[in-house]
């Protein structure tokens, strides 16, 4: 019996020097010390040894078990240190690589032009105001002069919300507002999005405008004149040539419209796709508030004068930049939108 406890803890021995992970040392340990075996059918035998044997016998068996049990606890010490030590090696911060960069965003061309006219008008003393983009039908359309069944409703193709509340068809409803609840002198711009039922190169269905407004004692066409021409020379550069043609607004008289020299061909092509060879871009709309409209906001337009004024910001950023169809602006494609 001892000679085979003995070729037995050599075998043992010799199979534990060729473990490498704790799998197989725990597979060592089920074969060597688990209820199948082998030192399990010598502790059976000890029954059969002569009864001076038995006590010395049972005493080497116990002491192998001991002594493999020891080694496989020693072997799992120095694998799971030597595991760790390959998880640190792995996980080690290298302090002296590069950080990982964010990608630096940019305002969208749209803002750009709307934070540069903001900047102009903000210089000449106007302030900033906002509307609510639903809007009821009184201020959009209404207070504007522009009645039930007027035909300058068919202009604006108007998504309704419920009853009276729609999207705004532009930003004049805003002067409604602050002229609701402020008295002259005012010098106000009013940005924001807008809403049309339009879609194509030219027209989405959202799109931003500014609208503008001077009321104060004596304010003069030659106020607006003169305002908007110094507006449009600080967006446009100092030579831009800029003319105004009589027009309509219900909301003004009289009323104009604002053109610039083709910034596209220098009013210098006949066959301009842009100003259609006119060598003009029309740019604005303007007028001195239309009486009824003060008579709306209870301000006596005996006393009160003024001028107000409409711009498309998409139209403007599409002649700055260049660019021929308004629909890019909103399609969030980044190698367009870099180009800014
Ligand atoms: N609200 C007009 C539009 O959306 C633009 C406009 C024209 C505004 C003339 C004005 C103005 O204040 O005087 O087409």
């Amino acid at each position: 019996m001892i000679d085979r406890l003995t070729s037995l803890l050599g075998e043992f021995k010799s199979e534990l020097e060729g473990v490498t992970d704790s799998d197989a040392l725990e597979a060592l340990r089920v074969k060597y010390l688990g209820r199948k075996a082998p030192v399990n059918s010598l502790i059976k035998e000890i029954g059969s040894l002569p009864p001076e044997e038995r006590g010395s016998a049972g005493q080497n068996i116990n002491k192998a078990k001991k002594d493999m049990e020891s080694a496989l606890k020693e072997a799992l010490y120095a694998l799971e240190s030597a595991e760790g030590a390959g998880n640190a090696d792995a996980e080690r911060i290298d302090v002296t690589l590069p950080g990982r960069r964010t990608p630096a965003g940019k305002p969208h061309p749209v803002t750009r032009v709307m934070d540069e006219i903001e900047d102009i008008f903000l210089a000449l003393g106007f302030d900033i105001a906002e509307g609510p983009e639903v809007e009821d039908d009184y201020h959009n359309f209404c207070a504007l002069n522009i009645p039930k069944d007027h035909p300058a409703r068919d202009m604006q193709d108007t998504f309704y919300v419920e009853g009276d509340l729609l999207l705004r068809t532009h930003t004049s409803p805003v002067q409604i507002r602050v002229m609701e609840n402020t008295t002259p002198p005012l010098r106000v711009i009013a940005p924001g999005a807008v809403y049309r039922r339009d879609s194509d190169l030219t027209h989405t269905p959202m799109f931003h405008q500014v609208e503008g407004f001077m009321v104060d004692k004596d304010v003069t066409f030659a106020d607006l004149k003169g305002v908007l021409t110094l507006f449009l020379q600080r967006l446009f550069g100092d030579d831009t040539p800029v003319r105004f043609r009589p027009s309509f607004f219900p909301f003004t008289e009289p009323s104009a419209e604002v053109d610039i020299g083709c910034v596209i061909c220098n009013s210098n092509s006949t066959t301009c796709r842009v100003c259609k060879g006119t060598g003009w871009l029309e740019i604005l709309g303007a007028g001195m508030i239309d009486p009824a409209v003060f008579r709306h906001v209870g301000f006596d337009p005996e006393e009160f004068t003024g001028f107000a004024f409409g711009l498309g910001i998409e139209r403007i950023a599409m002649l700055k930049f260049g660019i021929d169809d308004i629909r890019l602006f909103y399609e969030n494609d980044l190698d367009f939108l870099r180009q800014f």
